[in-house]
């Protein structure tokens, strides 16, 4: 790959050219993962919006397949999701071959701006997508009604839709007996953060709970684009959030967006896919033929009831060498390196503690080299965890992009317990046994490789810290 692709993912879905936005329709069918996106075939910014599709057996190596849903002279084809519709409740099938149905936003391209809810079958396992002739099927005459998320509710034995009325800082609920007519349920909200727009909700059960993830733009904890998520049950009717929630981000860092969870994972799975951008600079970030890439997926469980994430266990099958291993170290104040050559992708684990009380900052700085690092750090007076890219490589094409991203972060006893994904152009994050997660872009140049302990005011002790290479996943 030439020069040209730098920047190119290695661990994480890229498409081959032009511009990706939001995760759609994600479904574990037939034992594959799909990926539809928001894609503009036609270039490298937001437009034409259609479903692009990619195809993967282990959530790791992605096929890019042919556009699945294309937009035309009257609408643009928004986020939405897919069902497997085994029971061919919507007739779009046959009983012998019950179909995928998409649930998606029919943004018209009239003067009206008008949002409504459409669907698209396939009888091929995804390959191929027909318009559903009785579109739409739902239609309120709003101009922001958007990114439906349909599941099969076992319980009430019916479908479930969860819709943003974005500027409403609302989820409403629908129940259908056979996708294609739809009934009011509930709405949900305001609550939590309303600082932008409600975007891409996603309610599934985890755990004795139920999650709606509600993605907000702008409002985020790192400016912008981030998603909130709400704890609560589900009655098949109402969703009602547990008390006495504040506001609650899936991520801290800037680039974790619109992310939401697969249908029918197998193994009681809860698999978390974001788009890894921010609106606030997704249009200018310096790659090229293409703009946009997915976050590494993410299994998703609750823990006191809270959300904690880790990358999906299939990371592993690409671990290769252990490039560095210590225990019980010590790093002094100030900067030291701790390897020459991590490569533009890796894995590293580590537990770090402050070795004394006068240790006012510690953490490692990753992607170093001809004066830029990015650096993960624990601010000990703040009890915050956060990422500076201000010094990241190529941050001059948009002023919004340089910045430290902060997460509260009490430390934990034990030291602080940190889970690092590197890829040639993303760092994620995964703190304290995944309670606390900072997805940030980076865009360093190839040649800066080290990697080096940092420690302000007194000594870091690194208890563990470990370093793997990784196979590409790269096609
Ligand atoms: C979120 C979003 C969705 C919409 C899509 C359009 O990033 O604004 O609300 O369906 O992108 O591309």
């Amino acid at each position: 790959r030439g020069r040209a692709e730098t920047y190119r993912p290695r661990l994480h879905f890229s498409p081959a050219k032009n511009w990706i936005n939001d995760p759609n329709g994600l479904i574990h069918h037939e034992g594959r993962w799909h990926l539809f996106f928001q894609y503009n075939p036609e270039g490298d910014v937001w437009g034409n919006m259609s479903w692009g599709h990619a195809v993967s057996s282990d959530l790791l190596h992605w096929e890019e397949r042919p556009v699945a849903i294309a937009h035309d002279e009257q609408e643009m084809i928004f986020s939405g999701s897919v069902v497997y519709d085994e029971r061919n409740t919507s007739g779009l099938g046959s009983a012998d071959r019950p179909p995928l149905v998409a649930i998606y936003t029919s943004t018209l391209k009239d003067d009206s701006g008008l949002q409504r809810q459409s669907l698209a079958y396939s009888t091929d396992a995804g390959e191929t997508w027909t318009k559903y002739a009785g579109n739409p099927v739902l239609d309120i005459g709003a101009r922001d009604f958007r990114d439906p998320s349909v599941f099969w509710h076992a319980d009430s034995g019916r479908w479930v839709m969860a819709l943003a009325l974005p500027t409403e800082y609302k989820i409403r609920f629908y129940a259908s007996d056979d996708l294609k007519s739809w009934r009011q349920l509930s709405d949900f909200g305001p609550l939590g953060a309303t600082g932008g727009i409600w975007e891409c909700p996603n309610l599934f059960p985890l755990g004795d709970r139920w999650v709606l993830l509600v993605s907000l733009n702008p409002g985020g904890p790192a400016g912008g684009s981030a998603t909130q998520y709400f704890t609560g049950t589900f009655d098949g009717t109402t969703f009602s959030p547990d008390p006495e929630q504040g506001t609650r981000w899936v991520d801290h860092g800037a680039d974790c967006y619109a992310g939401i969870t697969y249908n029918d994972a197998p193994d009681g799975r809860r698999v978390f896919l974001p788009w890894m951008n921010n609106w606030l600079y997704a249009d200018r970030v310096p790659t090229t033929p293409w703009r946009g890439a997915m976050g590494f997926p993410r299994e998703l469980a609750l823990h006191n009831g809270r959300l904690t994430q880790a990358p999906v266990h299939e990371l592993e099958s690409l671990r290769t060498r252990t490039l560095l291993s210590l225990t019980d170290a010590t790093a002094p104040e100030g900067t030291r390196r701790l390897l020459a050559d991590t490569g533009q992708f890796y894995e590293l684990e580590a537990v770090l503690a402050p070795e004394s009380p006068a240790t006012s900052a510690f953490g490692l700085d990753i992607r170093t080299g001809g004066g830029s690092y990015t650096r993960v750090g624990y601010d000990t007076a703040a009890g915050e965890l956060y990422i500076d890219r201000r010094s990241s490589g190529d941050v001059g094409f948009a002023a919004e992009f340089p910045g430290v991203h902060r997460a509260p972060l009490a430390l934990p006893d034990g030291g602080l317990d940190l889970r690092i994904l590197v890829d040639a152009s993303s760092v994620e994050v995964y703190a304290a046994g995944g309670t606390v997660c900072l997805t940030d872009q980076i865009f360093p140049d190839p040649s800066a490789c080290a990697l080096r302990a940092y420690a302000d005011g007194g000594a870091v002790g690194i208890e563990t810290l470990r370093v793997r290479a990784l196979r590409s996943a790269l096609r």
